[in-house]
């Protein structure tokens, strides 16, 4: 048989799917990813990465763009403009974007599952659209359902299940055809402590399985307990990085030396370091620390040689939720 001419992009797409794989791990790469409604521009520019087996946090004030931006991944509407790849495959390419249905699961915002159905046919409804066989869908769905603590509800009515129940299973549902990557559009929003926190460990359980994870979120306390990596969006990506990382970034710590007693001759002596933002309060010094470990030993030097006793020394400040507020507050 003659084989088809390639077309420049088909060819293109394949250069692109070796080099995906043979790095093994880029798993989401979004380039200038936009999208505008009529008007409005809901992701503007967007541009980064998630690595195969990371948990990517998308963070971001409500009407920042990340449904917007999951709902353009998992293909379901459609971009403006700009490219995004999921192993490779190209959004908004009709054959890729069939792939990409394959190896993605999505817990989308409204949960949206068949209320009259039980726990258990919910599950086996969406096995049947992904192709699973009976026996894949009984071993699956016996596995997630135990797995969340559903397995003995799963003959009841999921319009009777507490919202934590329906999220829970709303996760099974995603993961049934064992996906590669999951999207979870704020997962635990309405859920209580308790069943926020299963969701949670079930995530922590997902990435020891290697599955790569995009998580839209606005919960701080959750992005920086369970992600290794965060963007903060407003409609433009604000910045990206490890927790720590962003809380390095914004430079807000303050040093805080506490002393027996703050002399006039350990004032003049720190006067000569040129600290930033140097505040004294009763008997505790303050300033502000970039480069923490060199600057709070000399200063801790100077102290004692200038007679001084040093009590305390403790760095303070700047957390996630800093550097959110900072950011998004001047991005109004
Ligand atoms: N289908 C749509 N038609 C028009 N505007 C939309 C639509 N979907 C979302 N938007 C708008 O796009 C912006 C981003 O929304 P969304 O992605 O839902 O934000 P988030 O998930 O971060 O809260 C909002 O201003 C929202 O009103
Ligand atoms: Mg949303």
């Amino acid at each position: 048989m003659k084989s088809q001419p390639k077309s420049l992009s088909n060819l293109f797409n394949i250069h692109i799917r070796k080099i995906y794989h043979s790095q093994g791990s880029v798993m989401i790469e979004i380039e200038n990813l936009t999208k505008k409604f009529d008007s409005l521009t809901a992701v503007d520019t967007l541009s980064l990465h998630v690595n195969e087996g990371e948990v990517f946090g998308f963070l971001g004030p409500n009407g920042a763009g990340k449904t917007t931006t999951v709902r353009m991944l998992c293909c379901l509407i459609s971009k403006t403009s700009g490219n995004a790849r999921i192993s490779g495959y190209e959004i908004g390419n009709k054959e890729d974007s069939l792939k990409i249905r394959k190896i993605i699961g999505l817990v989308p915002d409204n949960v949206g599952l068949s209320e009259h159905l039980s726990a258990y046919d919910n599950l086996d409804f969406y096995g049947k659209i992904y192709d699973l066989t009976n026996d894949q869908r009984k071993e699956s769905i016996q596995r997630f359902l135990e797995m969340l603590g559903l397995w003995e509800k799963r003959n009841v009515s999921v319009g009777t299940f507490s919202k934590g129940m329906k999220q829970k299973l709303a996760i099974a549902r995603a993961l049934i055809h064992d996906p590669q990557v999951l999207f979870l559009d704020e997962p635990t929003s309405n859920l209580d402590p308790e069943a926020a926190k299963t969701v949670r460990d079930f995530i922590l359980e997902l990435k020891k399985q290697k599955k790569t994870i995009f998580l839209n979120t606005h919960n701080l306390d959750e992005a920086q307990r369970i992600c290794d990596r965060i963007g903060i969006l407003n409609t433009n990506l604000l910045t990206t990085g490890t927790p720590e990382d962003l809380e390095l970034a914004v430079r807000s710590r303050r040093t805080v030396i506490e002393l027996e007693q703050v002399t006039d001759e350990v004032l003049k002596s720190l006067q000569k370091l040129s600290l930033t933002n140097l505040t004294v309060e009763s008997n505790k010094i303050m300033f502000d620390t970039s480069d923490l470990d060199k600057k709070i030993w000399t200063v801790v030097a100077a102290i004692v040689l200038a007679g001084g006793h040093v009590n305390i020394v403790n760095v303070v400040g700047s957390t996630l939720e800093d550097v959110y507020l900072k950011l998004v507050g001047e991005n109004k």
